[in-house]
């Protein structure tokens, strides 16, 4: 018997940003993996059953996923945000590629769902009008020196940054280094947005400078917006400024 599995991703926040699409597969599913946290956020019938896990490893989720499917099980493996941006996806196909032949047979879909970064980017306002890329803080599975060398890079090749990760209680001093490396290639003025458990009722966004930031803003429920010296900063009579980066850029820029 053969089933099937869907890597699917339930937004950073509410209910009305899961895709109608993930929804569907959602409730079609007999089985639900994922972290125990993301879990509870759903609402899933009696009939389905929840395999809810610690934020841990990855992989072996992947794989427990793969053989409740090779076993027939429709099976809905369940991400924050995207599936595919730091997330379940990777660790599905990672299993594939490295687990027995019969897996590659099963019919496996990836359903994109909205990321943190545009989350909180549509927040702000329009802070990745221009190039940007996204950089994961955590060197849970990288070498510290290679997000350094991202970090300067990014900086320097003038891309906004959005930071994912950027602390928790196990790494909060990584974030401080960070900054301190950002600041090394890119303006003091250039502006920083903070934006905290984003469409959640904690949520919490801070607008600040590079020069500025205090990186003791950021825990694992934020999303770090790095401007560029072009990233413009619109003041408003009441609540808090539009950041928005142009569409346009100079040759000498
Ligand atoms: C392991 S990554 C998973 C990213 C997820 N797959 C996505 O596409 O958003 C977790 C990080 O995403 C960011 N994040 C997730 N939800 C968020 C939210 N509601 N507000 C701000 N940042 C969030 C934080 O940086 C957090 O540490």
């Amino acid at each position: 018997m053969t089933g099937s599995l869907v890597v699917l991703g339930i937004g950073p926040g509410p209910a009305r940003w899961i895709t109608p699409e993930a929804s569907s597969a959602l409730a079609a599913a007999t089985d639900v993996i994922g972290y125990r946290a993301y879990l509870e956020r759903l609402t899933v019938s009696c009939e389905q059953t929840l395999h809810g896990s610690d934020n841990g490893d990855e992989l072996q989720r992947a794989r427990a996923a793969l053989e409740l499917a090779h076993a027939g099980a429709r099976v809905a493996v369940v991400s924050g945000g995207d599936p595919g941006v730091f997330a379940m996806a990777a660790a599905v196909f990672e299993a594939i590629e490295h687990g027995p032949a019969a897996w590659r047979a099963l019919h496996v879909q990836v359903l994109p769902g909205i990321t943190a970064m545009l989350a909180a980017a549509a927040r702000l306002g329009a802070p990745l009008g221009n190039d940007f890329c996204a950089i994961n803080l955590s060197d849970n599975l990288k070498p510290w020196p290679l997000i350094e060398r991202r970090l300067e890079l990014a900086a320097q090749a003038g891309f906004v940054i959005a930071l994912y990760n950027p602390a928790s209680r196990a790494r909060p001093e990584q974030v401080h280094a960070a900054f301190a490396r950002l600041r090394q290639h890119r303006a003091a003025s250039a502006p920083v947005a903070f934006a905290k458990a984003v469409g959640r009722p904690d949520e919490e966004l801070v607008l600040t400078s590079l020069g500025e930031a205090d990186p003791r803003q950021a825990d694992m429920r934020t999303l770090i917006v790095v401007g560029t010296e072009a990233t413009r900063r619109i003041d408003r009579p009441a609540g808090l400024p539009w950041l928005y980066t142009p569409r346009r850029v100079d040759e000498a820029s």
